[in-house]
This record gives C-alpha cells, sequence and structure tokens, in this order.
C-alpha cells in the first residue's frame, strides 16, 4: 500500500475499527452494480482509478476481468481489508491493483486514469459544496483525454427520511466468519437545511449473552439531488455523456433510487 503523494489524508472513524468490519459484513457482497461497471470496464478499457475504493467489493471484481485498478481510500483499516480480500486471488490478478492511501478531495498521482469511479455512494462523504467540487476537480485532473467520470449515488428518499428522523432502530446479524451476533443501534438525524445526515451508531458483539466488543460513532454524510450534482458536474468542466438509473439505462421516475452519471470532460470531442 502507498500513500498518496501531497495528500491531506483524512481518517474517516465511519470505516475505522470495528466499523470497518461491520461495514464488510452488511455490504461486502453487495453485487448489484458490478455487473454494471464490468461492462462499462470492457466497453471503454482501463487503466481504472476507484476513488474510496474501501474493502475492494468492486475493485477485486474489475482486476479479476484483467483491467488495472488503483485504489484511493482514506481508510488504512479499509485498505488492509481489500489487501486481504487480494490475498485469496491469484497473483495475476494482485499484479494488476494498486491501493493508495490518501484523501479524494486533495491526491496526487502521477498516472492518469481512462475510467475513474466514485461508485457507490462515495460522493456522499463530501459534506460541503466546497468538498464536492473538489473531489470533481481531482477527479477530472486525474482523467486520461478521452477518459470517462462516473459518479453513482442514492437518490433521496424524502418521505422515509422523515419518517425515520432520530427514530432509533436496532439491527442485529450474525458475524459471517465468527457467528457471534452483531447489534447495532443506529438513528439518523437529518439536517433538510444543509442536506446532512448525522448518524449514529453503538455497534456490540455477543457471543451469546457475552460482551466481546463495542464501539460507538458518530459521523455525518451529505445528501445531494440528481439535479445538483448535474449542475456541480457542469460547472467542474464536465458534459454528461449518459444517466442510468437503477443500473439500467432508462428514465429518471418517482421510485428511481439509484442515479449513475457518466461524464467526460466537457473540452474532449462529442462521441
Ligand atoms: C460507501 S464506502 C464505498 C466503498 C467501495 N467503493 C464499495 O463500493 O464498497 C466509501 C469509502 O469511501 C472512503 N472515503 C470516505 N471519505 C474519503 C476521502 N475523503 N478520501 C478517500 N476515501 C474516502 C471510506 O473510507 C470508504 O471506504
Amino acid at each position: 500500500m502507498r500513500r498518496a503523494r501531497d495528500a491531506q489524508h483524512h481518517e474517516d472513524r465511519q470505516y475505522h475499527g470495528f466499523f470497518a468490519e461491520y461495514y464488510d459484513v452488511l455490504h461486502g457482497t453487495y453485487d448489484a452494480d458490478i455487473p454494471f461497471y464490468l461492462d462499462l470496464a470492457r466497453k471503454h478499457g482501463g487503466p481504472i482509478l476507484e476513488l474510496g475504493s474501501g474493502s475492494g467489493r468492486l475493485l477485486v471484481p474489475l482486476a479479476e476481468a484483467g483491467h488495472e485498478v488503483t485504489g484511493l481510500d482514506a481508510s488504512e483499516d479499509m485498505l488492509k481489508r481489500c489487501a486481504n480480500r487480494l490475498l485469496t486471488q491469484p497473483q495475476w490478478v494482485r499484479d494488476r491493483v494498486r491501493l493508495e492511501h490518501g484523501d479524494m478531495l486533495a491526491f496526487s498521482l502521477p498516472r492518469r486514469f481512462s475510467l475513474v469511479l466514485a461508485a457507490c455512494n462515495t460522493i456522499l462523504h463530501c459534506v460541503s459544496t466546497d468538498q464536492l467540487l473538489a473531489l470533481f476537480e481531482r477527479a477530472r485532473a486525474h482523467m486520461a483525454p478521452d477518459g470517462l467520470f462516473v459518479v453513482d449515488f442514492n437518490i433521496p428518499n424524502v418521505k422515509k427520511m422523515l419518517e425515520s428522523d432520530g427514530v432509533e432502530e436496532v439491527f442485529r446479524v450474525t458475524h459471517p466468519e465468527a457467528g457471534t451476533e452483531l447489534v447495532c443501534t443506529y438513528r439518523a438525524e437529518y439536517d433538510f437545511i444543509r442536506q446532512l445526515e448525522t448518524i449514529y451508531m453503538h455497534l456490540q458483539e455477543f457471543d451469546r449473552d457475552r460482551l466481546l466488543r463495542a464501539a460507538t460513532n458518530t459521523t455525518q454524510r451529505a445528501f445531494y439531488f440528481p439535479r445538483e450534482v448535474a449542475l456541480a458536474l457542469r460547472s467542474s468542466g464536465f458534459r454528461t455523456v449518459r444517466t442510468w438509473t437503477g443500473y439500467r439505462h432508462g428514465r429518471l421516475v418517482e421510485s428511481t433510487r439509484d442515479i449513475v452519471y457518466i461524464c467526460q470532460r466537457s473540452d474532449e470531442p462529442r462521441s
């Protein structure tokens, strides 16, 4: 694992220690978006840069498909989990991956990429407009002349947010490796003026009645509506060449929960 040059490292507690492990328990096998990215990479080619690549849920399948992939993440624990996931892969897959520890808002790599990905809600970690614009500026600076930038996020479900605002929920899941019970006490609060979600989490691991571990954190994420992200992309020098919803090319309707913008630099000739 390398450190991105000139990066101001930014460690997100949401992806630290027990919480990094819990992320993988909940999301590590989520794969609804993977065929979409494999198809895009097959058509457009690499090298690929994934911003906020985490534990390699998407990065590893891209490398397995033969693409050269660089993963950048601010969490050392997520990068370690990614390195462990890669240990189960043959050498030729590992040879295609580079992992960089750094801040996606302030990194500088010596290479330019054919595909730059901000997948799976990574932009929601930009909790201010300045941060969103910094991310887009860094993405653009790392694109090859004919490169694509892909931004993929959930559209806020305002009705559900209003219903769940401040309500404590308890989730229980069996740890897939340890067989222990993970109990997550979770509360989200929404600030509709600043478009911020504050998440309070208390995580416990039990072996029957015996408490093995516990950790608490409070984190913030933004929520963004499609038009404001489209505007931020345009003002950052991107032209949206395709919009996908729900990983299928389709119309944006009220029930749509995912949106994917595929962009070129606006100074590139139209394809
Ligand atoms: C929602 S997870 C997505 C992980 C992975 N892309 C996936 O699809 O499973 C977001 C990731 O972004 C990383 N992250 C958050 N803020 C970051 C920043 N400023 N710079 C780099 N990575 C960041 C987190 O550490 C986390 O691994």
